[in-house]
């Protein structure tokens, strides 16, 4: 058995695109530190300790139970390790600023792990209705689902599950807790069942426990922070490598490192450059998102949404043109 095949028996996920995010980092000044904003149960933390002896990691998690398993995991690797609670938004500001950072990695969504405990609440054959990344967080599936409005439950179906029924689907929900508050994964799925009927393969209930998951965990609006974050301060000759697992993320991600790439920052339209160019934070280090080959996707269907796309940030974004 392989060093990677033995990870999978001992880690309750897989990590997604291995080879391809270790690939990304090769070329990293490995004596820096380098930080995961997703730590979940390490897969692409350990490998990239093992790959780099001199690398020193950060690892966040909002989730106290992967944090747990981590610690664990990564107990050979103790003297080069931290890990922090909390989301990946409200630590890495402070950590840029400390930091000599080389690298940084975000693998967003859920984990295998929190999607398989039905204890959690985040899926359709769950007692409990929760979806909290961070069981600290007061807000949960059972209040978003018992609480909004109509039209608040419409707009998350709509945008974030992309669900052409969500004014009906809102609708039911609404009918439905005015009897009784929905308080399971499993009430939820049978009132989805209700409204969408069972097509192929695909659960009916996919797409909007999705959607209810995003606004629980404020998923987008952690990821515009991430690289808004990371506009106002690059760190300076770090890569980025972020994996997103379906369309709103991927273009949050596409159009800031096309924005990152622009050397002449003059609005569209505008005759001759004027701001002078020299503008660009760095260069994408792919012309095209990495996705599974079909082999990964055979033996791991979670990645077969998975997108990789990273990024070099220049050495000193404040001096010169970019060459
Ligand atoms: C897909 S898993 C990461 C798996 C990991 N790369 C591995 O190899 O095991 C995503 C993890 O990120 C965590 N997470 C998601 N959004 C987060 C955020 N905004 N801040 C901190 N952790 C977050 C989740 O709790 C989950 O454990």
């Amino acid at each position: 058995m392989t060093e990677r095949a033995q990870e999978k028996v001992a880690s309750p996920h897989i990590p997604v695109l291995l080879d391809a995010v270790l690939q990304s980092f090769d070329g990293i000044d490995a004596t820096g530190s380098f930080i995961d904003c997703t730590l979940g149960y390490a897969g692409h933390s350990e490998a990239l300790l093992r790959a780099h002896p001199g690398l020193r990691l950060l690892g966040i998690d909002r989730d106290p139970e992967a944090l747990a398993f981590s610690r664990r995991r990564l107990a050979p690797y103790v003297e080069r390790v931290q890990l922090l609670h909390g989301s990946f938004s409200d630590l890495l500001p402070g950590l840029l600023s400390r930091e000599r950072v080389v690298g940084i990695l975000a693998d967003f969504g859920v984990s295998s792990l929190q999607l398989d405990h039905r204890e959690r609440g985040f899926s359709f054959e769950s007692e409990t209705l929760d979806m909290r990344m961070n069981p600290q967080q007061g807000f949960s599936a059972e209040t978003l689902v018992n609480s909004y409005s109509v039209e608040a439950l419409e707009r998350i179906f709509r945008d974030y599950g992309e669900i052409r029924p969500a004014r009906r689907l809102a609708e039911a929900i609404v009918k439905a807790r005015s009897r009784r508050a929905i308080r399971s994964g499993q009430e939820l799925a049978a009132i989805v069942e209700s409204v969408l009927p069972r097509r192929g393969r695909i659960h009916p209930a996919t797409q909007p426990f999705q959607a209810i998951r995003i606004a629980v965990n404020d998923e987008l609006g952690e990821i515009d922070r991430l690289l808004d974050t990371l506009q106002a301060d690059p760190p300076a000759g770090a890569v980025v490598s972020l994996i997103t697992f379906h369309s709103l993320e991927d273009r949050r991600v596409k159009n800031r490192f096309r924005d990152w790439s622009r050397d002449c920052i003059c609005p569209p339209g505008t005759p001759r450059c004027l701001c002078g160019g020299g503008h660009a934070l760095g260069r994408p280090l792919q012309r095209k998102a990495i996705a599974a080959t079909p082999e990964e996707a055979a033996a791991n269907p979670r990645s077969r949404s998975a997108k990789l796309r990273s990024f070099r940030f220049r050495e000193k974004p404040e001096q010169g043109k970019e060459g």
